[in-house]
């Protein structure tokens, strides 16, 4: 780390004593764990512009959720742009993603035991009223679907302009929105106390189409009736056909 950069991070949380880089990266970042004499905190750096864009949006969101007690979320503690790097500062969290802890859950009813609380955790977030200060103007899938053709210009995804086509032209009957997490896969939520207890990565978090994170959330254990039965005992207001799931899952998240 430049000195620089440590100088503006020590300015937030002090002293830095340890810094211990986690056994469990993410995809878009670098993360470490932070300890000063005023506690351990969670730095999570990202390199390339996408994603320096959306460590951005996600440092907006947890700034914006800072003194919200009824959406989980780490604590916002700061964010610092310089030339070749953007670096966030929150609260760590104890526990592990509920991918790491299915991994090491040794027998099927302990992995149901899980997954249904990740069922009841995100129902209880797709049921609560919409916080005004995420809710944006225009049509979330509009956005997003924006969004995809800006990478497709840019050639900053996998996903194809064939693709985008289709799902323009098919978009789903439109249901209720709600607050979603926006990248809802089993990754970005975490495991605390044996249960799913908080959102982590929240950079899309946002009011738009709960399919979305519904679709995201079961595709780890699709093909397992068992757990996904696990899921839908815990998640009761809705359940995503195959059709809803190949649209989101397997086409808008193409681009993303
Ligand atoms: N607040 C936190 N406290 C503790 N660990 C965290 C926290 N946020 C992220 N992590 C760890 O860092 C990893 C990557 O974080 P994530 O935000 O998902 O990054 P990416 O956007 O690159 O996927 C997670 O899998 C988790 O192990
Ligand atoms: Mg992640």
């Amino acid at each position: 780390m430049k000195a620089s950069l440590q100088t503006e991070i020590e300015k937030v949380v002090g002293k830095i004593i340890a810094v211990e880089v986690l056994g469990e990266q993410g995809c878009t970042s670098e993360v470490c764990k932070l300890e000063t004499a005023q506690g351990s905190f969670l730095l999570k750096r990202s390199f390339e512009k996408r994603y320096r864009m959306w460590l951005a949006e996600e440092a907006k969101v947890l700034k914006k959720l800072m003194q919200e007690k009824g959406i989980p979320v780490p604590q916002y503690y700061g964010f610092i742009e310089e030339s070749d790097s953007s670096s966030l500062i929150m609260s760590f969290e104890n526990g592990m993603t509920l991918t790491a802890a299915l991994t090491s859950a040794e027998s099927i009813a302990e992995k149901k035991v899980l997954i249904k609380s990740f069922g009841e955790f995100l129902h209880k977030f797709h049921e609560k009223e919409p916080l005004r200060m995420l809710v944006e103007e225009s049509d979330w899938l509009e956005r997003q679907l924006d969004k995809a053709q800006h990478y497709v210009d840019n050639g900053e995804t996998e996903g194809s302009q064939e693709l985008l086509n289709q799902l323009k032209a098919h978009k789903p009957f439109s249901v209720k929105q709600t607050m979603i997490h926006g990248d809802c896969t089993t990754d970005n939520v975490f495991v605390q106390d044996g249960e799913v207890r908080l959102f982590i990565d929240v950079a899309g978090m946002t009011v738009g189409d709960p399919r979305y994170d519904i679709s995201l959330a079961i595709s780890d254990f699709i093909d397992s009736p068992e757990l996904l039965g696990a899921f839908y005992d815990g998640y009761t207001r809705y359940r995503v056909s195959p059709e809803e799931i190949q649209y989101f899952d397997g086409g808008l998240y193409e681009f993303f």
